[in-house]
């Protein structure tokens, strides 16, 4: 069967993968509200397209910090790759600089940052993780420095590992074969099959719940790449981030698997972008799967958005030809989606090219019948 849209591949991975896999890149937190919310709060805004505007050619290219991409959608960071393909982030970093686009490695990927380096030139971000043993933070972010990596994007939302219930139950663990390869020779590498998810304990054990803002100051004094602070929900952490020295936030809830209840980030953006002031870009992930998506994000302040699952859903798919094809069906998407809405170039997409609900000074009344 032909694949129409990046949404269709989550099916084909379910059947192709194990079931301790797939539950752990499918689920949420808990009651997986935020989860369903994610992709549902994008339904809620509508567009306001313009017509009869010349869009013969339109323009898609930005750039982020400084780094000229193709598009403003990007990959989010996404853990164990390997486990969707034998290739996993060398296949995903391939499809990423093929697209001209930006990929982030997680620190808890099953490949290193100097082995997706060495996959060839790209523009990429390394995602961090904050260890107990700042030792190993300062070596990781050293390493990343010298591989190339442009920025680090601090995960700020994960003191502690959100209750991801499929996880208990299967009992998720790192598959013997496999080993987070930034880890390997610090003896972190390896993940402790436990009576609970084994993420939750490993995360537990290994990472800094004591995590402040203070450290955010203390990232700037070993590392002179920009820091994007990830996992900004308010009005008041945008305005602290930005005090902090960040040079750039991520509106994101961590694919709902961190507190659920939290709002879609799509809701939470506005907020954040009003907020920065223009001092900081503002970018967003969390739910996108169209390129629709991508123009409300953009119209509501978000300088470039990020996904996540669909890399992995594709990778376990058709490795790297899969995550190629979810980068271009997303650029496409987004390119019709601009046409069709009177932009010819990301500047010309405004606030007044979407309505949201919270637009409307009161519910519209019902029909009477
Ligand atoms: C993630 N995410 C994540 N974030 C992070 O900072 N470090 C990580 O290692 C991971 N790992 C990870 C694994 C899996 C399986 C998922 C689904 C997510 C969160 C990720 O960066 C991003 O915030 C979300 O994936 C975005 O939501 P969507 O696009 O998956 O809906």
């Amino acid at each position: 069967m032909e694949i129409t849209n990046v949404s269709e591949y989550e099916a084909i991975a379910k059947q192709k993968l194990p079931k301790m896999v797939f539950d752990y890149y499918a689920s949420g937190a808990e009651d997986q509200w935020t989860l369903a919310e994610n992709r549902n709060a994008f339904s809620r805004i509508l567009f306001r397209p313009r017509i009869l505007i010349d869009v013969s050619k339109i323009d898609m290219t930005t750039t982020v910090l400084g780094f000229k991409i193709s598009m403003p959608i990007m990959i989010a960071p996404t853990a164990m790759q390997k486990m969707a393909h034998p290739e996993g982030e060398y296949a995903t970093a391939r499809a990423a600089s093929a697209a001209g686009t930006i990929m982030t490695l997680s620190s808890w990927a099953t490949s290193s940052v100097e082995e997706v380096a060495s996959t060839g030139p790209g523009i990429r971000f390394f995602q961090l993780y904050v260890y107990k043993d700042r030792h190993v933070v300062a070596q990781l972010v050293r390493r990343a420095e010298r591989a190339g990596f442009k920025a680090i994007a601090l995960t700020v939302d994960t003191p502690r590992l959100g209750r991801r219930e499929a996880d208990i139950k299967n009992r998720f663990t790192l598959p013997p074969y496999l080993t987070l390869k930034n880890f390997e020779g610090l003896d972190l590498g390896k993940m402790d099959k436990s009576n609970d998810s084994g993420l939750a304990s490993y995360v537990a054990g290994q990472i800094d719940r004591s995590l402040s803002w203070k450290d955010v100051k203390w990232l700037q004094t070993i590392t002179k790449l920009p820091i994007l602070v990830k996992g900004v929900l308010t009005a008041e952490d945008a305005r602290l981030a930005v005090q902090a020295g960040a040079a750039g936030i991520i509106v994101s809830n961590h694919g709902a698997r961190q507190l659920d209840y939290v709002p879609a980030t799509i809701l939470a953006l506005e907020e954040v972008v009003k907020a920065a002031q223009g001092r900081v870009p503002v970018f967003l992930d969390g739910g996108v799967r169209r390129g629709t998506d991508v123009f409300k994000a953009l119209a509501l302040g978000a300088s470039g958005v990020f996904f996540g699952r669909p890399v992995l859903y594709s990778l376990a798919a058709e490795g790297e030809v899969g995550v190629r094809k979810v980068l271009q069906m997303l650029r496409e998407e987004f390119e019709l989606t601009m046409a069709l809405s009177g932009c010819r170039s990301l500047n010309e997409i405004t606030r007044n090219h979407v309505v949201t609900d919270w637009d409307l000074p009161h519910p519209r009344p019902l029909p009477r019948l």
